[in-house]
């Protein structure tokens, strides 16, 4: 992992630093203070003042610190699979360069499966580590856009046509609707598609087999949109605020294969912000499906120009 990752730390001393609320009951209302000695009322008045705010930074901090601790959870567990990805990854190019450093030759056949398996291992090595890289730009706001006049529903089809084998593959059934040439947008066209490649790659990891995922491209008054909607697990509403966190994970349903570090939203959000945009996630509930809803400014509107 990128060890400068601008991912929040939580440090044993910010714990010690906490004050605790045994320590604040040694404040007591009967104690009068210097100011006050005089009328006891007010001295009162004051020092029941003055531990109502110390019980409200308590509170607060006691927030702070479980924010932390769950941050520093979803890290570690991250982490955890992300050394598990990366084993699972290394294994087979392993044992294929054992089979070709023992072998005095090699049939044909034999080295073109060979060659596949380093291949498909080693791309999807590469993806996590361009995931991770991803994380890092995004946690720092350093992506690099090479904008230009784009139509959003030709990059639709783009990322469906590149989903369309895995939603295939789980029997779901997939609906289209992107009129072509009237969505213009100024945009980095590969920044785009990772954005809804992103967002389809859920769509199909997060509803059952035989479920459906429908993708719309429009035009409203002041943007375009494309939004991507499943009929899948849902989000439940604990988790759906931090949907787009990174390392954020929801209910882990689906095939332990399926399940991912939790970057993709992270990344997501970024990109679309990054364009001008607003991301947004809206479910009923588990088992009630998705919806994610990617917007753009319009080409040569305010906002567009702006950004
Ligand atoms: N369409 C969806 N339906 C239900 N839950 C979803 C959907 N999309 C995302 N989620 C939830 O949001 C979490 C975060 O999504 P995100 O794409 O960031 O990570 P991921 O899919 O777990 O891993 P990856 O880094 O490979 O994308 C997921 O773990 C999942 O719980
Ligand atoms: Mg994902």
């Amino acid at each position: 992992m990128d060890p400068t990752m601008n991912v929040p730390r939580v440090s044993s001393a910010s714990f010690r630093e906490m004050p605790s609320l045994s320590r604040l009951k040694l404040i007591r209302a009967d104690m009068p203070t210097k100011r006050n000695a005089s009328d006891p009322g007010t001295a009162d008045r004051d020092l029941r003042e003055v531990n109502q705010e110390l019980l409200l930074a308590v509170l607060a901090a006691q927030d702070k610190r479980l924010a932390a601790e769950s941050t520093l959870q979803r890290q570690l567990k991250a982490l955890t699979i992300l050394a598990h990805e990366m084993r699972n990854g290394l294994a087979p190019i392993q044992s294929a360069s054992d089979v070709l450093g023992g072998a005095r030759s090699i049939d044909p056949p034999l080295l073109t499966r060979l060659q596949a398996v380093i291949h498909r291992n080693s791309t999807q090595l590469a993806r996590l580590i361009e995931d991770l890289l991803d994380a890092s730009r995004a946690s720092t706001g350093k992506f690099r856009l090479e904008r230009r006049l784009v139509d959003l529903s030709e990059i639709v089809g783009q990322a469906v046509a590149s989903c369309l084998p895995a939603m295939e593959l789980r029997s779901q059934k997939l609906t289209v609707s992107a009129p072509l040439g009237v969505l213009f947008i100024d945009a980095d066209p590969d920044r785009v598609r990772q954005i809804l490649v992103n967002l389809l790659d859920n769509a199909c990891k997060y509803t059952p087999v035989g479920g459906s995922i429908v993708v719309t491209a429009l035009s409203r008054a002041d943007h375009v949109e494309a939004s991507v909607c499943d009929n899948g697990i849902g989000i439940s509403s604990d988790a759906l605020p931090h949907i787009f966190e990174l390392f954020a994970q929801g209910a882990q349903e689906g095939p332990v294969a399926s399940r991912g570090l939790g970057v993709g939203l992270a990344v997501v959000r970024e990109l679309v912000q990054s364009h001008g945009g607003t991301i947004t996630a809206e479910s009923a509930g588990p088992t009630r499906g998705s919806k994610f809803t990617a917007t753009f400014p319009r080409h040569g509107s305010a906002a567009d120009t702006a950004s």
